[in-house]
């Protein structure tokens, strides 16, 4: 077999991640630790097959003995998934991969906190660009629960200055995704960005909002593919917020302001921006909040502009049962109390929240680097022969 035959059947490794001025310097065997739980990872997923040789083989044939007609929708499939063998040992791994990568990322960063920290209030220090507001909380939907088991969620500071859940969080991402969001973690934000460039070729936004921008890794090439663009970046937690300001002024990124806000009450005034930017922002959403920051997000965007979501893709009549069972997963096993209901609306309907026109609706697969142009064929892996970027889905809408 040839090397390049290998591709995809494990994912690259932690060495290949970018570094940065305030990257969590893994030891040997913490990157260990980190290739293991990718692996198991990527195994997982693909054992996941055998879920669905249980729902066909067991789970279907039982259901329409006992109920005399088939599922009729995902909670029906997942509660007959959760008393079956397979899906409880599966599951159980794989939120063990979630445990292991938190406490993994965690330790990590505590170990080398201080000097962590100290890095990070060097890059921050004195810039205009970093504007903390210690008025504002995490709203209560977003820090309830550790979200996807993230201790402290976005908000905790253990210290004061203290990044520690931002650089968690940019340690762990390779982990969770095995890879597939490219070395800099980024792949979101650069198959927006050049997703935007290639099909909007005369859209040249003066201002861009980002919101829920964590530590902003996907709002960065957007930036830098709109160099004279001014772009806001908002967030509720301020160590994600520090973390993300310190990692864009090491990256040589300076046209992006983070800010500390609360999406649902922001003070610009109607039609400030050109171009919002949501990216896995919205599951995270209680139904209410969605409701809200839609409508404030419609006020805030000029007419003409573009409202853009990257999410996982929503369910659909189309979708598989089992595919949106197994999709559901994060709800139930990975504290993401809100993702079946997001992920079981109309996207339409989302749009609609925001004051935007079905005739305007837009939804397209974004890849970081493709095919001759066609953005349904991701391009080589950015990880020299290993793997494939992930496609993202995007939806929106030019505003009226
Ligand atoms: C899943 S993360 C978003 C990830 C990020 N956009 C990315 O590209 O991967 C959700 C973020 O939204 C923030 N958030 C949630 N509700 C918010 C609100 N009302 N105002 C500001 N930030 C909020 C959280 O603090 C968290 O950092």
């Amino acid at each position: 077999m040839k090397k390049s035959d290998y591709s995809g059947q494990l994912p690259p490794t932690y060495d290949k991640v970018s570094r940065h001025g305030v990257f969590p310097e893994p030891t040997h065997d913490e990157t260990a630790r980190f290739n293991f739980i990718a692996s198991l990872n990527q195994h997982l997923a693909g054992v996941s097959a055998g879920n669905k040789v249980v729902y066909e083989k067991r789970l279907k044939p039982n259901f329409i003995k006992e109920h005399g007609r088939n599922f009729e929708n995902r909670h029906e499939v997942h509660r007959a998934l959760k008393k079956d063998p397979y899906w409880q040992t599966w599951s159980a791994l794989r939120r063990n991969t979630m445990e292991m990568r938190q406490q993994a990322g965690r330790s990590v960063v505590l170990r080398q906190i201080d000097d962590l920290n100290g890095k990070a209030e060097k890059l921050n220090e004195g810039k205009p660009t970093l504007k903390l507001n210690s008025e504002i909380k995490s709203p209560r939907y977003a820090s309830a629960v550790d979200i996807h088991c993230q201790v402290g969620g976005y908000h905790t500071e253990l210290v004061e200055g203290d990044i520690s859940v931002g650089a968690n969080y940019d340690s762990g991402i390779f982990v969770t995704t095995t890879g597939g969001v490219g070395p800099g973690i980024d792949g979101g934000g650069r198959a927006v960005a050049s997703s935007v460039k290639q099909k909007f070729t005369d859209f040249k936004p003066k201002r861009i909002l980002d919101v829920g921008c964590t530590i902003g890794h996907n709002v960065l090439p957007i930036a830098q593919a709109y160099p004279d663009a001014e772009v806001i970046a908002i967030d509720a937690g301020a160590p994600v917020l520090r973390y993300g300001h310190a990692r864009a002024q090491d990256l040589g990124v300076n046209n992006v302001t983070f800010i500390q806000a609360d999406v649902e009450n922001l003070d610009y005034e109607d039609g400030y921006f050109d171009w919002i930017q949501t990216t896995m922002f919205l599951h995270e959403l209680s139904s209410k909040s969605i409701r809200r920051i839609m409508s404030e997000l419609g006020r805030m965007l000029k007419p003409g502009g573009l409202l853009l979501q990257v999410e996982q893709p929503n369910y659909t009549p189309e979708m598989d049962l089992l595919e949106q069972a197994i999709r559901d997963w994060d709800c139930w096993y990975n504290n993401e109390p809100f993702w079946s209901k997001m992920h079981g609306m109309d996207t339409k309907e989302i749009m609609r929240m925001g004051g935007f026109s079905d005739d305007n609706y837009m939804e397209f697969k974004a890849a970081a680097d493709t095919v001759d142009g066609d953005v349904t064929k991701p391009a080589k892996a950015i990880f020299e022969d290993h793997g494939r970027e992930a496609l993202w889905t995007v939806f929106g809408a030019w505003k009226s």
